[in-house]
């Protein structure tokens, strides 16, 4: 941990969670909590509390849930140390110097030589576009058009022919082979004939990070080659479904729209034209860290992928990706032309600014693509293609969008739009009772450990859940499920922290907050775990029954302990006494003294 536990715990309570939340999101009081439309998943029904009281946030459609800090590390896409920094920026709490473990110091040196090596690998690839050696490559560049400014800007360079050019210039500037092989600019050979530059013969384009810092480079053959395109592997500082190309550039033009492009002379030639506001994707599928990075961008997006089939193909998954990550989403198309770069070069910014006005929403571009797997002229196809229109058109959530789109598709088809629409209602009534029954698993999954609780791993995780929430919450019940049960013989990780933490706050007679424990684990999958043993609801109404329950989990916590042990055990002897606790077990049973 970075900073000392008591900062992390006031930093926390200094940033009240609606507070915080309310500048995401509108909440509305209903009880003793708060609730809203979950920026996690799409939903048009708010399904995302707030409690003031626990500090934590819950989502009942998606079960996402967590403190503040949780909540930033989302929203932002930062890790825990960034989550720490600006809420104690907010709260003006001035932050020490982290208490750094050496083995972090040490990470974090690395990182950031790492990125000293980037910016000295940029420096060097442009030298060598405007050297003799980069002759070639800097008529090619010129012969696509990109402009001297616009080169500058993005940093573009040349990786010269050769085996370790930048290996050697590394090395002069001081930087020992790990860090050169880390930074995956360099590689090992296999033949041990030491190291080799990743990238030769290449144009070489820098990709950076939000704040402008160079992270990895791109690499596109000089005319015909394969492969075409080279990119860095990921490193400690470059992650690649974090990335987009053009993201920090896109940033400083503070639009709320922002164009989504395949390649990244695509995402130059249309910032070159004067639509600073595009990014591009690394040439992997677009995922939802994609969607969280454009988060920070935009929230509207206007999907422009090549107009070949593939790139049809690659929109129809992304604007899914998008739409769950609550974008409005719109598709554009470049006719005459593979993709944006060549239209640009062909037809001109003008034309290309029409296109962007033009672009249709996913829903028209989804049925217009499903349009071209039938012939509109055969009545069977017509009856196919309005079922799958319908389809689609169901999915739309918006009455009055969904109206105009449902007569536009009638009309388009030749089809009875009250027919249509008939058809529409239907699969929206199946498609809800649908929804109600998953958030009602959901709901069940969550709440109702005592059912998942029968048997096998998922009843002793339950049965840890349990019993670490009523711990938490009362001081009668975690006396006395901690006199029967130890910490380490809780088997899931996350769980068996928190039931430290208990026990050693209680130990120096304090009470654990739920919403402190949370900020035990720096990683956000941990911190949802945690989260998710708080958000369980319990009644202390009758002792009687509350005994029975604990008494059965804390059996199933042990039995499982056990086993677990008697795997390793050394012989048989051992195994006896073993298997003679377990027996015990059955005698075991928690009273809740009065206190
Ligand atoms: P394209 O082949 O469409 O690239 O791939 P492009 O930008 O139109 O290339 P130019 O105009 O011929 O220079 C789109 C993107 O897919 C990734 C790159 O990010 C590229 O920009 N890609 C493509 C690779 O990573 N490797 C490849 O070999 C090819
Ligand atoms: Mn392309």
């Amino acid at each position: 941990m970075l900073y000392p536990r008591e900062l992390i715990d006031e930093i926390r309570e200094q940033n009240d969670i609606v507070s915080v939340i309310s500048e995401y999101i509108t909440l509305k009081q209903k009880g003793s909590s708060y609730f809203g439309l979950c920026p996690f998943h799409n939903e048009s029904t708010p399904s995302f509390s707030v409690s003031p009281d626990k500090q934590f946030y819950y989502c009942f459609g998606c079960g996402e849930s967590g403190n503040v800090y949780s909540f930033i590390m989302r929203m932002e896409n930062c890790d825990f140390p960034e989550a720490v920094k600006r809420l104690a920026d907010r709260a003006h709490i001035a932050l020490p110097e982290p208490e750094y473990s050496a083995e972090a110091a040490r990470n974090e040196r690395l990182k950031q030589q790492i990125y000293e090596m980037h910016r000295a690998a940029g420096r060097y690839y442009y030298a060598a576009l405007h050297s003799k050696n980069g002759e070639r490559a800097l008529e090619y560049l010129n012969n696509r058009g990109v402009r001297e400014d616009i080169q500058k800007k993005f940093g573009l360079g040349y990786a010269p022919s050769g085996r370790n050019h930048l290996c050697e210039y590394l090395r002069k500037k001081g930087f020992s082979t790990e860090a050169m092989l880390k930074s995956g600019l360099v590689m090992e050979s296999r033949d041990g004939r030491g190291l080799y530059d990743r990238f030769f013969n290449r144009l070489m384009f820098p990709i950076f990070d939000m704040q402008g810092r160079p992270i990895a480079f791109g690499g596109r053959v000089i005319d015909k080659g394969e492969p075409k395109y080279l990119n860095s592997p990921e490193t400690m500082v470059f992650n690649k479904s974090r990335t987009l190309y053009g993201m920090n550039f896109a940033r400083a033009a503070r639009k709320s729209e922002i164009i989504l492009v395949e390649g990244y002379m695509d995402m130059i030639s249309i910032y070159q034209a004067g639509f600073p506001n595009v990014v591009a994707g690394l040439g992997t599928a677009f995922n939802a860290d994609h969607a969280r990075t454009l988060r920070k961008l935009a929230d509207s997006v206007i999907l422009l992928y090549d107009s070949d089939e593939a790139g049809t193909r690659a929109a129809l998954r992304a604007i899914p990706v998008l739409s769950e990550g609550g974008f409005n989403v719109k598709v554009a198309r470049v006719t005459g032309a593979k993709d944006a770069d060549e239209f640009i070069k062909k037809y001109g910014a003008e034309a290309f600014g029409r296109i962007i006005v033009d672009a249709v929403s996913h829903i028209t571009f989804r049925i217009s693509c499903a349009g071209k797997n039938y012939n509109l002229q055969n009545a069977d196809h017509r009856v196919r293609f309005a079922e799958e229109a319908a389809k689609i058109l169901a999915g739309v959530s918006n009455d009055i969008e969904r109206d105009v789109y449902t007569k536009e598709t009638a009309a388009a088809c030749g089809i009875d739009e009250d027919s249509l629409k008939s058809r529409i209602r239907k699969i929206m009534d199946a498609s809800e009772s649908e929804f109600l029954k998953e958030a009602e698993k959901r709901r069940q999954r969550v709440y109702d450990g005592k059912r998942a609780a029968e048997s096998g791993q998922s009843g002793v995780n339950e049965a840890q859940k349990t019993v670490l929430s009523l711990s938490a919450e009362n001081e009668g019940v975690r006396k006395a499920v901690f006199s029967a049960l130890k910490p380490e013989e809780f088997e899931n990780r996350v769980y068996r922290t928190l039931a430290e933490c208990i026990c050693e706050y209680a130990q120096r007679g304090e009470k654990a907050e739920p919403a402190d424990m949370i900020s035990l684990f720096e990683d956000i999958e941990d911190q949802n775990t945690a989260a998710a043993v708080f958000a369980k609801k319990n009644d202390y109404e009758d002792v009687a029954k509350l005994e029975k329950e604990l008494s059965e989990n804390v059996r199933k916590i042990k039995d499982n302990h056990i086993s677990i042990i008697m795997l390793k055990a050394p012989n048989a002897e051992e195994l006896k006494k073993l298997v003679e606790e377990k027996r015990k077990l059955n005698e075991l049973h928690i009273t809740i003294s009065d206190s």
